[in-house]
Parts: C-alpha cells; structure tokens; sequence
C-alpha cells in the first residue's frame, strides 16, 4: 500500500491540465480547458478539466470523470497503484513500499520532532562556524537579528549526516524522522531532507511548529524545499506567519506569495502579513482567512503570474465575503524587493492606493488592448461589457460603466445596450443549465451506481449534495466528524451513498480526506460519478445552509423509506415535477430559437 503522504504530494504536484493535455489537445474555456473526450467518440468537446481548488476532469458527454490518477488508470490501462506509479515518477516522487500509514506515526510525536528540530536548526544558525554561510545569506538580505529570533530562523548544515543522527540520539525513531521529512532514505542510509539551507519553521494558529521551508543560499535549485503534508501538517490550510498575524489583523490582512515578503513585511512593520506556502490560494485559505478579517490586501508578485495569481486568489476570497484590495506595485517584483528599495513608509502608499477587483480588471483589460487601434478597442468594449454584465447589483453596474466610458471615451448607451444583452444571455445559460439537472435527476431511472435512487428522487439528490459538500469542503466534514452536523450512515438513502459517507469519515479521521484516495476502494464508474456530483456543487453560495438543508431533507425522506410511507407516491410526484420542467424547458429553448 502506497502511503498517503505520497499520494497527497503526487496529486498535488500533477498539474491536472498539462497532464491531460500531453493526451488531448485542450483548449481555455474562462477559469477550465475542454477537449474532444478521448473515452469515447465525439464531433464537439464536451470533455472538460477543471483546474483550481478542485481539480478534475469530466465529461459531458459520456459521464466519465475523476481524478488525475482516474484519468491515468483509464488511458494507461492501469491499476490504482500502478498509475500513483506513473505519475509519481513524472513529477519525481519516489514511492517506497511502506507498511500501513495509520501505524505511522502520531501527530503529537511528529510535532514533538519538529520543535526539536527547530532548536537544531537555529541553534546552527546561531553558531558561529556550522551557520556562518547562513547567517551571511540573511545579512545580506537585510534581515536583523531581532527577526531571526522573532522567526526562529535556523540553518541546516550542507552534511547530510548531521540533524537526522542528533534526533536519533535524542530518542526520535528512523520512522518518525521520516515521517516528518526531516530525513529521507536511499540505499546508503538515512539522509538529511535539509542540506545548506536557510529555514524557515511554519508555525500554525496554536502555536505548534508543523514543517519548514527550506531557501538555498545561492541560485541552485529548487529555490525552496517544503515539508509535505504530514499528520501534523496541511499545506492547503496553512498560512505562514498566521500565528503572528491573527494578533494584528483588525485593519485587515496582507497575502503575499512569499517567506522572505512576509518576513520583510513584519520586520518593516507590517505585522499583518501572511503567505500561502508554496501553493495557490485554496479555499481553506479563504475561509481562514475570513475567521480573522474582513479585508485582505493583495500583494502578489508584480510579474504575470502574480497578476494571474491575483485574479484567481480574488474570485476565492469573494466567495467567502471578503474585501478585496489590490495592491499595485511597480519598479520591484516583490514586497520584499520593494521594501528594500522604496522603504516601508512607501508600501504604506501602496495600501492606500489600493483598488478593488474591479479597477484592478479594467486596468488589465485597458492595458492589453490598446485603444487607438479601433478593432483593440470593440474586444477591450466586448471584455468590459461581459465583466460588468456578472455584477448583480444595478447601481454598481451604472458606476462602472460610468467610469469606464470616462475612461476610454465610449459612449454610456452603447456600453449599457451592450451589456443588457449580455445580461439577457447569462439567463439564458441559466436556464438550459436548470434544464439539464432536471434531466440529470431524471435520469436515476435506470441509475446502476444507485438503482434505488428512482424510488426516492428527493432523498438521492439531497444524497449527492451532501455528499459533494463533504467531498469538497474540509470544514463541513470536520463539523461532521464532530457531531457538530448529525450525520450517520443509515440517513442515506442508497447503498452506494452510505458507502461513500463511510469511506469520506474514515478517511478524515485517519490522516484526513482526499479525494484521489477514494480512487482505493471505488471504481471508475463510480468515481466518474462522483466526479460528476463534485463539479456540479463547484462554486456553491452558502455551502452550510445547503449543507443542512439537504441533511434534513435526505434525514426525513429515508425515514419515510425505511417507514414505508410515501415511499413511491412522494417519489412518483417528485420525478413527475421534474419531467414536466424538464418538457417545458425544452420548450422553451425551442422558442427561443425560432
Ligand atoms: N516556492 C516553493 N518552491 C519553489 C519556489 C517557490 O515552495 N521551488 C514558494 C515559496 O513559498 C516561496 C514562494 O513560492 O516563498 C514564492 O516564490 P518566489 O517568488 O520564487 O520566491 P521569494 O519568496 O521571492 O523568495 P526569494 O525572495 O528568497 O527569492
Ligand atoms: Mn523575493
């Protein structure tokens, strides 16, 4: 059995676009790509990836879908493990037979290596002779003595044989040392992970250290190492410096992309300023985030990947209600560049002149076409009217397009014409996506995955939301796990469903969930389906309230189930509704085209 840790880190480092990309030609499509399905024989693609927060791919046309190491097992013809194989070694992760992870060691042991290993790691810093290279790399980087302690900086020896046999001697286990990747293990031994690098321990909220960062001192790569997701530890849902942060964020937050700018940042005086590790905004970030503040501040590298970065960590931190401010830097790539240069008085400016999501896209839109060619000018009018079109409040619209027309010299009907009838054509997109749910549900006819979802459409699609939101969401399963929601197997409806909700609950509670992990004990069918259930809860509104709604709807209907009340008379009316919208809705979209 392939750990999970190793698992997690091969999903996490496969860029879920490029690879099926290396098979299938793939097109944009706004944030996903689509294709011509490789499963089965289609004209126009229907076969989607979804890149993002929850990465998938599926397709439209024949209901097939999964994950990444779905996707290998089926155009690879391999099994689970041998496809974990296959991309492990594309992305250069080693996968070594080890005996079951939930054996391994606890999270309270892994936290305990990692404190020992932090006053290794400084102590070395500190020293004079093991830490003079590191201790002249922070110099040089303008970073204070004052810092390094407040950080608990620390510096790993370039001798692979140093911080690993010290913790051996301390009474820490070949296995937990590996299990924390302070060590890793090849065929002459143990090893440090570590070697003649700055770092950087990660602290989160309470105080525990869960893993380090690692920088070069020089220009070799990689530029950083990172402990990967371990017991103790969750990328995805950590923020560095965060437990500095939480103290000081009553004016908001500042998210950047880097240690060194979040270091500069606290030492210039910012003191509320965090960074995701390594990885793009998730939403666990967003919502972390939105426990503390009200108002994050952007301030991502100035190139075209920060700026990227910028539109995406923007439509994340709405979601959960934030205020987004962008940053606009110019004359450094960074915060901690532009600290060191301009001063932190200046960074101060750039808070102040901070803009919202909106100014922020105008700006790019103008800055990509430019406007005294006129053809330039009608895509950058078509970009801005699709944009203002997705504000649902008129008033905010009317200010837009007021301050857009300033601004490029179009005239406010035109721009207004254009973008009622944007308006008019999300609706109708709308309104074909509801047609297509209604056959969807409909389709539990005949449904092999859950053949007794026809008998109840009610309670097997409050099922499948349910079962998305717990997929998707590490805040619904844990207030699950807690008993915070009340959930047990037998309120779901299918068979296939209780097995599922199982499945998702051990996992959590054994090392926390993962979607490819389900990939062990579901087959494909039944992970193309619950691929499907995922993509259609993506970017859902007021996840919690749906979440409890449907509970209590999927907890009532299988309790008239199991009472044999209603049964096939509730269902009956229920699919007989949903056919009826389903037949108007054709309808309609007939009409419309004539
Ligand atoms: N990162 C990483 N692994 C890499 C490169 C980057 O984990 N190989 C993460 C680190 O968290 C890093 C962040 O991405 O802090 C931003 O990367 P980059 O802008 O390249 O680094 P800086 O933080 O600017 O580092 P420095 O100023 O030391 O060059
Ligand atoms: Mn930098």
């Amino acid at each position: 059995m392939i750990p999970r840790s190793v698992i997690d880190e091969v999903v996490r480092r496969t860029d879920i676009q490029q690879l099926i990309g290396t098979y299938v030609p793939l097109r944009r499509s706004g944030s996903n790509y689509t294709g011509l399905c490789p499963f089965h024989s289609e004209k126009t693609p229907s076969f989607t990836v979804f890149t993002g927060n929850h990465e998938g791919f599926y397709c439209f046309g024949c209901g097939v879908g999964g994950d990444c190491i779905t996707f290998i097992k089926k155009i690879e013809n391999l099994d689970y493990t041998d496809a974990i194989r296959f991309l492990a070694s594309r992305v250069g992760v080693t996968v070594e037979e080890t005996q079951d992870e939930r054996k391994g060691p606890t999270r309270e042991r892994i936290r305990e290596l990692n404190i020992a290993a932090a006053r290794l790691f400084h102590a070395y810093l500190l020293d004079e002779k093991t830490g003079k290279k590191g201790m002249e790399y922070l110099t040089s980087r303008q970073i204070s003595p004052a810092t390094i302690k407040h950080f608990y900086l620390g510096y790993a020896p370039e001798d692979p044989g140093t911080v690993g046999a010290k913790l051996l001697k301390q009474g820490f286990t070949e296995e937990e040392l590996l299990a924390a990747f302070i060590c890793g293990k090849n065929s002459r031994g143990l090893y440090d992970y570590f070697r003649g690098r700055v770092i950087y321990p990660i602290v989160d909220t309470t105080k525990n250290i869960v893993g380090f960062g690692g920088r070069v001192l020089g220009d070799a790569l990689p530029k950083y190492l990172n402990t990967s997701d371990t017991p103790a530890f969750r990328k995805r849902s950590t923020l560095f410096a965060m437990n500095y942060a939480k103290e000081n964020c009553s004016k908001g937050l500042i998210l950047c992309e880097g240690y060194m700018d979040v270091i500069t940042l606290h030492q210039a005086g910012f003191t509320n300023s965090v960074a995701t590790l390594g990885t793009s905004i998730t939403d666990d970030h967003a919502r972390m985030l939105s426990k503390y503040t009200k108002t994050v501040y952007l301030s991502y590298d100035s190139d075209e990947p920060g700026q990227k970065a910028t539109l995406k960590a923007t439509g994340a931190l709405e979601k959960v209600g934030i205020d987004v401010k962008i940053i606009r830097m110019s004359g450094a790539k960074d915060p901690d560049e532009f600290i060191k240069k301009f001063g932190a008085d200046a960074f101060g400016s750039l808070l102040t002149g901070s803009v919202g999501e909106f100014d922020f896209k105008l700006d790019r839109i103008l800055a990509a076409h430019p406007r005294d060619i006129p053809e330039e000018l009608i895509k950058a009018s078509d970009e801005l009217s699709s944009l203002i079109a997705g504000y649902s409040s008129s008033v905010e619209r009317d200010l837009y397009i007021t301050r857009v027309c300033q601004r490029t010299g179009l005239k406010e009907a035109s721009l207004s014409e254009d973008v009622r009838r944007k308006i008019k054509k999300n609706s109708n997109i709308r309104a074909r996506r509801d047609m297509s749910d209604a056959v969807s549900i409909a389709n539990f006819l005949g449904d092999k995955i859950k053949p007794e979802a026809a008998s109840n459409v009610k309670a097997a699609a409050a099922e499948d939301t349910l079962l998305a939101l717990l997929m998707m969401y590490d805040e619904y399963r844990a207030a699950a796990a807690r008993g915070e929601i009340q959930l047990c197997a037998d309120d779901f409806p299918t068979a296939f469903g209780r097995k599922v909700f199982e499945a998702v609950m051990r996992l959590e509670s054994s090392g926390g969930f993962e979607f490819s992990l389900l990939g062990g004990e579901f087959s494909d069918e039944e992970m193309s389906r619950l691929e499907a259930l995922r993509v259609k809860r993506e970017g859902i509104m007021n996840g919690r309230k749906v979440l409890e709604d449907a509970a209590s709807v999927m907890k009532e209907e299988t309790r008239k189930i199991r009472n044999g009340t209603e049964a096939s008379t509730g269902s009956g009316d229920a699919l007989a509704d949903l056919l009826e919208k389903k037949r108007r809705a054709l309808a309609d979209a007939k009409t419309k085209k004539s």
